[in-house]
């Protein structure tokens, strides 16, 4: 038995030490190994998918429009789209990525969020640049979705300038928010946290990489906002007003720094409201750290609170 062990080590050793094995994609993998990849890949997704219970609503018109718009850049470069093929050297990878209309073939949503958010190990396909984000994982899912039923949009592929980010923050809604009311200098030091990943996201992370950095400052003053802050006009009374306005003994009053002098948080009056709600529940939960003063402020808040202060803020302007 040592003596067969040795030999086997030996070979081992030989294949890896030696370069016996050839890596060449040109030949494909030996007969039998690409099934026991797959079944194991189809397998491994099957256990591990997430349940739908945090789902958002997979058929909403401005998730799959942000899902579309992220894919746009991060998947069609291998997978094609509905309306243009894969390229010859994607078709080249082994495995070759599917076009995405095979792709969604036999998964379910939680599958596929799955394998987006993970990747596939050693296959090419990558995870989601973000960690802790599976909430952003759904609005791809969603267009996915809408592959799967023919009625995907495709948006353009140029990035250059400021209609690319249009594409998204251009009607603003559900998880995008409004840039029309930042100043530029937070919209530029946002696109900066969100390059370097302190700022987890993975959408933005994939639009702040395919724009030169030198551009952030031009691309934040002609998007952000052109005049001086006109104060919003925020309710003074209702259960989110109490804990903007006042506070409580755990919780800062959060208009002390987001109130009309913006010098010392971004201006949140006009935002929608699923999207302050997500972004409080970041701070809150401790996935997002990048500013000391926020981490204070969301520590303590309830779920409650998180409601009641995105109506109370993102019911203005609408
Ligand atoms: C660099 C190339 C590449 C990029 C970019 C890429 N993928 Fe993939 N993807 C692959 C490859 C290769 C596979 C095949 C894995 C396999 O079959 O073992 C795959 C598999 C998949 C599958 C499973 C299909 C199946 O049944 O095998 C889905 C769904 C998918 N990708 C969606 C996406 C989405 C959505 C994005 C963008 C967020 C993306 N991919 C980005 C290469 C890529
Ligand atoms: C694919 C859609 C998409 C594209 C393209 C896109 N964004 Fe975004 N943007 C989002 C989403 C979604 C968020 C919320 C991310 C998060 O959870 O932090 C966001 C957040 C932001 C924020 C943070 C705002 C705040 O209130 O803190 C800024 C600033 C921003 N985007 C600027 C840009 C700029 C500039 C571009 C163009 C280079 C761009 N975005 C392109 C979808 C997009
Ligand atoms: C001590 C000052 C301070 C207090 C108090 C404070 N914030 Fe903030 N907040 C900030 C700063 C500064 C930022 C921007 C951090 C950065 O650079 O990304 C921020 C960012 C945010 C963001 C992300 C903005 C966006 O557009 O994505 C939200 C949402 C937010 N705060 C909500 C609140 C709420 C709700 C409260 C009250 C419970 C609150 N803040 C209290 C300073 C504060």
């Amino acid at each position: 038995m040592a003596v067969l062990g040795g030999l086997g080590l030996a070979g081992a050793g030989a294949v890896v030490g030696l370069g016996l094995y050839n890596v060449s994609a040109q030949v494909g993998h030996l007969p039998g190994v690409s099934w026991v990849l797959h079944t194991t890949f189809r397998n491994s997704v099957r256990l591990r998918a997430p349940s739908m219970e945090d789902a958002p609503d997979l058929s909403d018109s401005d998730l799959i429009a942000l899902g579309a718009g992220h894919y746009a850049t991060a998947c069609a470069m291998c997978h094609g789209t509905p309306a243009t093929p894969r390229s010859a050297t994607a078709q080249a990878m082994v495995p070759e990525p599917p076009a995405i209309a095979e792709a969604v073939e036999h998964w379910q949503p939680n599958e596929l969020h799955w394998i987006v958010e993970n990747g596939v190990k050693m296959t090419g396909m990558p995870a989601w640049p973000a960690t802790g984000r599976g909430d952003e994982v759904w609005a791809v899912v969603a267009w996915l979705l809408a592959v799967q039923q023919n009625r995907a949009p495709v948006p353009p592929v140029d990035t250059s300038g400021a209609d690319y980010c249009r594409t998204c923050h251009e009607s603003p809604g559900g998880p995008v928010p409004r840039l029309d009311i930042l100043a530029p200098a937070y919209i530029a030091a946002q696109l900066e946290l969100y390059r370097t990943g302190s700022r987890p996201s993975g959408i933005m992370a994939q639009a702040a990489s395919v724009v030169p950095r030198e551009s952030f400052a031009d691309l934040a003053a002609e998007l952000g906002a052109k005049a001086a802050d006109v104060a919003p006009d925020l309710p003074l009374t209702g259960e989110g007003a109490e804990l903007a306005s006042r506070g409580t003994r755990k919780v800062p009053a959060c208009l002390s720094c987001h109130g009309d002098d913006r010098s010392k948080g971004p201006r949140l009056a006009g935002q929608p409201s699923p999207y302050l709600a997500t972004q409080l529940r970041l701070w809150r939960d401790g996935t997002y750290t990048h500013d000391r003063l926020m981490v204070a402020a969301a520590r303590d808040l309830s779920d409650a609170d998180i409601e009641a202060l995105s109506r109370y803020f993102g019911a203005q302007g609408e």
